[in-house]
């Protein structure tokens, strides 16, 4: 990310202490490296140590600050209520990013029932587990805190090819919406971005293996082009910071009118192709999983 294009004041976030999920890479470490630049006390997790450590050792070279990296499977709600304890024993969090996802093309009659709760279990299970552990000891310490889930325009139109991240996200969509007003009371609030394409390597191996795929609307964008990170990091610091309080129950898309003009799915990029295509595609993206799964530490 270019961070001069930043658009908030240093300093802004100081006294933040933000738990970024999925923050090794990708989006993730973006929107981190944003809230340490202005100030916040930054928490990482994910599943490979490696990537943790290397994004904590480079943003807080470039930065100064405190961030944290933590090796945490979301999809393990006993490993979650281990996280947040380490992180609580310094104090608590004002603001959760629900970043972390799992996603890939295929056709939904290719899917076995492992293949959707690969992706169910992250994105809708995972992020819920987050969000109950780290809700439930704000409220009974009576403090405010931010919650942002990172979903996808699919929520208002459904994700052909790519049912089960549609499906989860739509259902992070409605926790947003449903814990806006529950836990509103309690000064805990809710919002989420709906991200067009902001092209990251862990997406494209799995979205456009090759090349080819779902990863290929910058034409048809009205604005030709896809998203650039420091405007998906401005976005997120206006929703977690200070001063945009009564922002609450929101999902707001920053996709460049994508979603208006073309629905902003994979519809049109993905079906025509054939048998062949779609065991070259998954051949790779299977390749991509496997290295992935080797550098994991959890
Ligand atoms: C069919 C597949 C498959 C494929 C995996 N599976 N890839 N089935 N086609 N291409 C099946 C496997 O065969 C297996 O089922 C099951 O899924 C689990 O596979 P594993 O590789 O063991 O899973 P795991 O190692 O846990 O990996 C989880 C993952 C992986 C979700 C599959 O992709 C991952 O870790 N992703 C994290 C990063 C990521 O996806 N980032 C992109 C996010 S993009 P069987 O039945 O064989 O046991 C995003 C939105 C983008 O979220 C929005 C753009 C607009």
């Amino acid at each position: 990310m270019d961070i001069s294009k930043l658009m908030f004041r240093d300093g802004l976030m100081e006294g933040e202490r933000i738990l970024v999920t999925g923050g090794g890479t990708g989006l993730g470490r973006e929107m981190a490296e944003a809230f340490l630049k202005l100030g916040a006390e930054v928490h990482i997790c994910g599943r490979r140590q490696g990537k943790l450590d290397q994004a904590a050792g480079e943003l807080a070279d470039r930065h100064g600050g405190t961030i944290v990296g933590h090796a945490c499977d979301i999809r393990d709600p006993e490993a979650i209520h281990e996280m947040v304890d380490a992180i609580w024993r310094h104090g608590p969090l004002t603001g959760v990013v629900n970043n972390a996802a799992g996603n890939f093309i295929s056709r939904t009659e290719d899917l076995s029932v492992n293949g959707f709760n690969a992706i169910s279990d992250i994105v809708f299970r995972g992020s819920f587990y987050v969000t109950l552990d780290v809700g439930k000891r704000l409220i009974e310490e009576g403090r405010k805190a931010s919650f942002l889930s990172i979903l996808t325009t699919w929520i208002w139109n459904g994700g052909p090819f790519v049912v089960p991240s549609a499906m989860s996200k739509a259902g992070l969509n409605a926790m947003t919406q449903s814990l806006a007003v529950e836990w509103g009371r309690y000064g805990l609030r809710f919002n989420a971005i709906a991200p067009g394409l902001f092209p990251t390597d862990g997406m494209s191996a799995r979205l456009s293996p090759g090349g080819r795929g779902g990863n290929s609307h910058d034409e048809m964008n009205p604005m030709g082009r896809h998203g650039e990170m420091h405007e998906l990091a401005n976005l997120a610091v206006f929703l977690m910071g200070p001063g945009a309080d009564w922002v609450n129950g929101q999902t707001i898309a920053i996709d460049g009118g994508g979603f208006q003009a073309h629905g902003g799915n994979f519809y049109a990029a993905l079906k025509d192709m054939g048998d062949e295509q779609w065991e070259a595609m998954r051949a790779m993206i299977k390749g991509t999983n496997a290295k992935d799964r080797a550098e994991r530490s959890t």
